[in-house]
């Protein structure tokens, strides 16, 4: 399934400086052009002791930029091409030059003149990364907007321990993907629900469902990186919390998840319920487990329905629901939100391949509060993130 990148057709300028972490510059690289943007790579002469521009050259498409004086105007002409520019690894001594305005080089020329988004990815030995004067330089580039990707702790090649390793190539991608993504849901409180719940009915067993909670964190992910302030509402789930999000509430039970949306629904402007709460707990719950025997009569009870409830706020923010069925039942999906007067609701077939539960697509109808219906082909989660947002954007009556 190809997924919409936003890097998709971006240009961007690679600086690679002389670190001994250089060749991680090709996967880099590499990565960027999976997510097919344009690449172009400047080298330092210092980072040619360390990989050959025929490397970044096969890996670019380009052969790289390695001199101020092969190309006339080479420094101008490629900041003024550029969208983005990521400097990896950067060392110590390009971070220095570029915080003190100094061009004595393609890559630190190519800096002043550039005055867009930039990623600095300093790699270096943990004494260099903590020196005073080094932090001076790092901390003003940051004072300017710079974004650094901060270097992870481990063994580094000079066989000391510490901080200093290029921070892993996904982080670099996903910081890209989110400089490069537009802020059209800047400091919005967006209240993002995900996952399943678990209905306890004794110390060691539950009641659950088969909600992954991909959905929600995809969601939440990417109203994250399109500015929002996020709040995601979680149940138990296995996925690692978005980057950027503002909170991540974790809970167990419907009455908890509950509980957490009605706190913070009041303060947030848009509502997004893709979790799968429980619809129903067990009547009873025993402290003690319950005992093996040859028929156990289980009773359950409802639980609040969440959405009704937020209905009864005051100021109720712009909600959407989802509504998972077995089937074509889009007229269920527009009577649930009638019922709960919500604004959109994204309905889902999930006996349909590729659809609904644990897996990474999903493939939706949205309906809006007069009835239309847009049946979005399948598509990976987080594109359809992306649109689901999209849309609730060209509504505009929700900020
Ligand atoms: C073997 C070796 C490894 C080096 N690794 C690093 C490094 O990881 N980070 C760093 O900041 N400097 C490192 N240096 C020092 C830089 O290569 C040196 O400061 C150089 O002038 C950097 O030039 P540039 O910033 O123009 O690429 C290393 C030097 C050597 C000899």
């Amino acid at each position: 399934m190809p997924k919409r990148s936003p890097l998709k057709n971006k240009r961007i300028l690679v600086g690679v400086t002389g670190s001994v972490a250089a060749y991680k510059a090709v996967e880099l690289v590499r990565r960027l052009k999976d997510e097919e943007a344009d690449v172009r790579v400047i080298m330092t002469s210092a980072s040619l002791n360390f990989i050959t521009p025929l490397s970044l050259e096969l890996a670019s498409g380009t052969k790289p930029f390695t001199g101020l004086w092969e190309e006339p105007l080479a420094h101008v002409n490629l900041a003024s091409w550029a969208e983005l520019f990521i400097i990896a690894p950067a060392t110590a001594n390009t971070i220095g030059k570029l915080a003190n305005g100094t061009a004595d080089d393609l890559l630190s020329a190519c800096f002043l003149a550039w005055h867009g988004s930039t990623l600095i990815v300093p790699a270096m030995n943990s004494g260099m990364y903590s020196h005073q004067a080094f932090r001076k330089n790092l901390d003003y580039l940051k004072s300017i907007g710079i974004t650094e990707i901060t270097p992870e702790s481990g063994v580094l090649a000079c066989g000391t321990e510490g901080i200093g390793r290029m921070a892993g190539i996904e982080k670099i991608i996903d910081a890209a993907r989110n400089l490069v993504t537009p802020k059209d849901f800047l400091g919005q409180t967006v209240l993002v629900t995900a996952g399943p719940t678990r209905e306890p009915l004794d110390p060691v067993r539950f009641i659950s469902n088969r909600s992954s909670g991909k959905m929600g964190f995809a969601l939440a992910r990417a109203a994250a990186a399109r500015g929002a302030k996020v709040i995601l509402v979680s149940g138990p789930t296995s996925l690692t919390p978005p980057p950027g999000i503002e909170k991540i509430i974790k809970v167990e039970t419907a009455g908890q998840m509950k509980k957490a949306v009605m706190h913070e629904a009041a303060s947030s402007l848009l509502l997004i319920m893709a979790a799968a709460p429980a619809d129903y707990t067990p009547d009873e719950f025993s402290p003690e487990k319950i005992a093996k025997s040859k028929r156990y009569d289980l009773k359950l009870k409802a639980t609040y329905d969440i959405l009704l409830e937020v209905l009864k706020l005051k100021r109720r923010p712009f909600t959407v629901g989802f509504a998972a069925e077995t089937g074509p039942l889009f007229e269920n999906a527009l009577q649930k939100l009638r019922k709960k007067d919500l604004d959109l609701i994204i309905f889902n077939d999930v006996t349909k391949e590729g659809a609904g539960f644990d897996c990474g697509t999903n493939q939706v109808s949205i309906i809006g509060r007069d009835a239309g219906r847009e049946d979005v082909p399948i598509m990976e989660k987080e594109d359809l993130a992306h649109l689901i947002l999209d849309r609730i954007l060209a509504l505009g009556n929700w900020s």
